[in-house]
């Protein structure tokens, strides 16, 4: 088994390629679709991503993507899986497992992720339905205050929990917490939110006996907070991230694959490659972008059947991007040359 998941995490995390986040929640699809004045429909739904998974070549960039419960048992117009089409162009399909971030009762300010009731017949379903590795999302929140570490623990705590049922599973669990950008903090009090956090969750792993080896971990840059005056560089953001992970994230784990977390999609890409042409690090250091991949590509498409290439036209180019990124060779020559 260990073998197996193992094998998996590092084809996810694979030279020049990263992972597609596109397993945004009904709530969530709603209002990217909102941003393009478009209905989300199951229709709509099911139209603009089988618009993504088709694009040409995405398989030389992307070596996975993360689907919503809705989307691993849609099909294609034609009737093929969209399972099936991942897979078709050497694409692992994965699956958000995690019902959301809710109110931490009696910690104003603080959410806690839900999903855990039920979670192994859940994966063994996932499992039948093609999945090989999975997500769960913790939310952690900068403010006055906060976040306590009685918060951060109870997360860890679900995040190691919900990994160890992944593997029993025979899935690569991510393990995502993300300590958001929204505030006007300064970048050292995200390196210590972020510090605090991952050291929470791998003691919390070990204690839970999840195999490092066959897990990839997803997290956050360490950056200023959205409204900061000071706004901190790309190579400040490259060196504080790096620290951060150099003093919580065990080597054993194969990968590190960012969020983009609202970042806009070319600091993003910067800001991997930043990190990258520091390299080599203890662990690869990818992707997983959902907004900073799809932005460009729901803008170009807008739900119109005949903007189809153009949509998978800006995906593959970021996708190229930002593979690029992920070993450092990324260039203004290589982003202008769509
Ligand atoms: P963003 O890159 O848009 O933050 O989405 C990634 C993701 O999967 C968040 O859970």
């Amino acid at each position: 088994m260990g073998t197996q998941l193992e094998s998996t995490a590092r084809e996810l995390v694979a030279p020049g390629k990263g992972i597609l986040a596109a397993d945004e929640s009904s709530g969530t699809i709603k209002k990217r679709f909102d941003s393009i004045n478009l209905e989300s429909t199951e229709a709509n739904r099911r139209a603009y991503r089988e618009m993504l998974f088709r694009t040409p070549k995405l398989g030389d960039h992307i070596s996975g993507v993360i689907l919503y419960d809705e989307t691993i048992r849609q099909n294609a117009e034609d009737g093929t899986p969209l399972v099936k089409v991942l897979e078709s162009s050497g694409m692992i399909p994965g699956i958000k497992v995690d019902t959301g971030a809710k109110q931490l009762a009696a910690f104003p300010g603080e959410q806690v992720t839900e999903g855990l009731d039920g979670l192994r017949e859940r994966f063994a379903e996932y499992a039948e339905l093609g999945a090989r590795f999975a997500k769960w999302r913790a939310v952690i929140n900068i403010g006055d205050g906060i976040p306590t570490s009685f918060c951060i623990d109870a997360n860890a705590h679900a995040l190691a929990r919900y990994a160890a049922l992944a593997q029993e599973a025979g899935l690569v669990p991510i393990v995502e917490p993300e300590i958001l950008m929204d505030g006007d903090h300064s970048i050292e009090r995200c390196y210590d939110a972020t510090l605090a956090t991952l050291r929470a969750l791998f003691e919390q792993l070990a204690a839970h006996r999840v195999s490092l080896e066959g897990t990839l971990l997803k997290t956050n840059m360490v950056l200023s907070g959205k409204d900061a005056k000071q706004q901190a560089t790309s190579a400040q953001i490259a060196e504080e991230t790096l620290r951060c992970f150099r003093n919580s994230v065990p080597a054993a784990i194969p990968g590190i694959v960012f969020l983009s977390g609202g970042q806009a999609d070319i600091p993003a890409t910067e800001n991997l490659n930043e990190m990258n042409k520091l390299g080599p690090h203890p662990w690869e250091l990818s992707f997983s972008y959902g907004r900073a991949l799809q932005a460009p590509s729901l803008k170009a498409w807008k739900g119109e059947p005949s903007n189809v290439e153009a949509g998978q036209k800006e995906l593959l180019h970021r996708a190229i991007c930002n593979g690029a990124a992920r070993d450092g060779t990324y260039s203004k020559q290589l982003e202008d040359a769509a």
